[in-house]
């Protein structure tokens, strides 16, 4: 992408990962995940909507071209309710996460193991809660988590840290910085979502 007019929007402070290192990574991680699951007849693949839409539908066809078993696909949407743009001092504020329409409402998750996408990975929150989702209502036996992005936070509270902790994720795209990112799936106040790069924002145009 034109890197002079990424740099001409005000909202954007820099690129952070650009397109082609994103292409190269997914490459890795679909390698990884198929040999790891190499031995299964088939995979279940759950993605998180809607921050998940862009990087699952590249990893899906580079989990293809790396030769995994044939999967299925399905989707849940989950959000947080709250603010739009999060900064450090947000981080201890109780936010709750909706389930909207759920993957596999007709039973055919249960007893499965899934393989869970999701965009990022913050304070944990939108991930425990998918994972309490998929285990209680929907039967899922077993959960690992591929994540393109992990948050490193600078000063989690206990709780968020031992609710991190204690997320089955297998697959790590990015570690990313403790700030808003946007791109590739990742919104800043719903916008943003189809940059092909991961940008830092400028958390002042938001407010
Ligand atoms: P968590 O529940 O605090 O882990 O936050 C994860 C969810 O919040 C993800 O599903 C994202 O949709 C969203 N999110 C968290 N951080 C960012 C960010 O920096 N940019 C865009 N979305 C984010
Ligand atoms: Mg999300």
């Amino acid at each position: 992408m034109d890197s002079q007019a990424l740099s001409r929007d005000s909202r954007i402070e820099r690129v952070l990962i650009p397109e082609r290192r994103i292409r190269e990574r997914i490459e890795e991680l679909a390698a990884e995940i198929a040999a790891d699951y190499r031995d299964r007849e088939s995979l279940h693949i759950v993605g998180v909507l809607t921050g998940a839409f862009v990087f699952l539908a590249d990893l899906a066809r580079a989990l293809r071209r790396a030769g995994a078993p044939p999967a299925r696909y399905y989707f849940l949407q989950a959000g947080l309710y709250g603010n739009s743009v999060k900064t450090a001092a947000d981080e201890a504020l109780p936010s709750t996460v909706r389930i909207g329409p759920a993957a596999g409402e007709s039973g055919e998750l249960a007893g499965r193991d899934v393989l869970l996408v999701e965009d990022i990975l913050d304070r944990g929150l939108t991930l425990s809660r998918v994972c309490r989702h998929l285990t209680e209502e929907q039967g899922v036996r077993e959960i690992r988590i591929c994540v393109l992005l992990d948050k490193i936070l600078t000063a989690p509270p206990p709780e968020i840290a031992a609710l991190r902790r204690a997320l089955p994720v297998k697959y790590v795209g990015f570690s990313a910085p403790d700030r808003w990112v946007a791109g590739y799936g990742l919104d800043a106040a719903g916008l943003l979502r189809d940059l092909p790069c991961i940008v830092a924002l400028r958390e002042s145009a938001f407010r």
